[in-house]
């Protein structure tokens, strides 16, 4: 039931926006079928908030959207539109969007995504629920983002995979993790593969004590290492730490692997699918019971409603005692 004085909704409409993330596309499918199980309309806009612009809007039925639980990517595909930016593009999606007969958007992405969807909420009043997709996994207000356990678990494997090279040939590996901002792919990575070291932007990172750190390994006879870098380190990424750990220890024989995009595609966990699935029908309920301006999260198992102004402010800090793990345990 839509909150007293809200009209009821008839046709919605979803986009995914930003870096895709596994989940995405069970996302998608939950919103779709949230929607029309309720009895209204579903588009899709391709291509994010630039679809919105250009006029790319698709209908989706309960049928567009079977098959797709289990793929990465977006069906919708995805965009990181500098137009929107401005608010001449934004007069422009928000003339597409009264073209369409849409009363409400469900936008899934990350912080650029929220705070697009922010601006436009205050120039034109228009419902807007957002759901965090991003493998990032660094907004405020939910536990974990979609994306982000599939993406934490492809680094895994990838790094399970260096590390056995690594031993057979008594090298010290820096593997670049993404996490623009963020260090959390790292750290988890860094716990899950047993890795000597952790460098993420959220700490301060002291070249010479890593070096001494390896060098005391290296004396002990621990001569291969692994040191997960987020890319989005203030020292730089893999390489430019791999080389200052050079200069310091030359004896070592270091080698550097960026992981890159490979770990924001592939087939979502289990654990992204239901998260997906989850956020997404709330969203739609959200919607539908006039809601606007939130992200809808999950917090200690519990959906959270945030506001949007909220989850783009506020840091994300990373738990110290996880960083203290890595030490310890390494
Ligand atoms: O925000 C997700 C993310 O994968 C970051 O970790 C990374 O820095 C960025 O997107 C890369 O973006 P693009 O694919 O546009 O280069």
């Amino acid at each position: 039931m839509p909150k007293e004085g809200c009209p009821a909704m008839k046709k919605i409409a979803v986009l995914t926006s930003g870096g895709d993330a596994p989940g995405m596309n069970a996302c998608i499918r939950a919103v779709v079928r949230t929607g029309t199980s309720s009895g209204i309309e579903v588009m899709g806009i391709m291509r994010g908030f630039q679809g919105m612009i250009d006029d790319e809007f698709i209908v989706l039925d309960s049928q567009a959207v079977s098959n797709i639980i289990q793929t990465g990517g977006t069906i919708l595909k995805s965009a990181r539109s500098e137009e929107f930016r401005t608010p001449q593009g934004r007069k422009k999606a928000f003339d597409n969007l009264k073209q369409h007969n849409i009363d409400g958007l469900v936008a899934i992405g990350g912080d650029g995504t929220f705070r697009g969807a922010n601006a436009f909420i205050s120039e034109y009043g228009f419902p807007i629920v957002a759901v965090p997709g991003t493998i990032d996994n660094d907004l405020y207000g939910t536990d974990f983002t979609i994306g982000y356990d599939t993406a934490i678990n492809t680094a895994m494997s990838a790094i399970d995979n260096i590390k056995d090279t690594a031993n057979a040939h008594n090298r010290v590996f820096f593997v670049e993790v993404m996490g623009r901002d963020s260090g959390f792919i790292a750290l988890r990575s860094a716990i899950a593969t047993g890795a000597e070291a952790v460098i993420i932007p959220e700490t301060p990172t002291d070249i010479a004590s890593l070096a001494q750190q390896l060098k005391d390994n290296y004396d002990r006879k621990k001569r291969a290492s692994i040191i997960i870098v987020a890319e989005g380190d203030e020292c730089g990424g893999a390489f430019k730490i791999a080389q200052k750990v050079k200069e310091h220890n030359p004896e070592f024989d270091t080698k550097v692997t960026v992981l890159g995009h490979i770990q924001r595609g592939g087939r979502p966990t289990c654990m992204d699918r239901v998260l997906a699935s989850r956020l997404g029908m709330e969203a739609v309920r959200a919607l539908l019971n006039g809601t606007s301006g939130v992200m809808i999260g999950q917090l200690h198992k519990k959906i959270a409603h945030t506001p949007l102004v909220k989850a783009i402010k506020h840091n994300v800090t990373v738990n110290p005692l996880l960083v203290e793990m890595v030490n310890i345990l390494a």
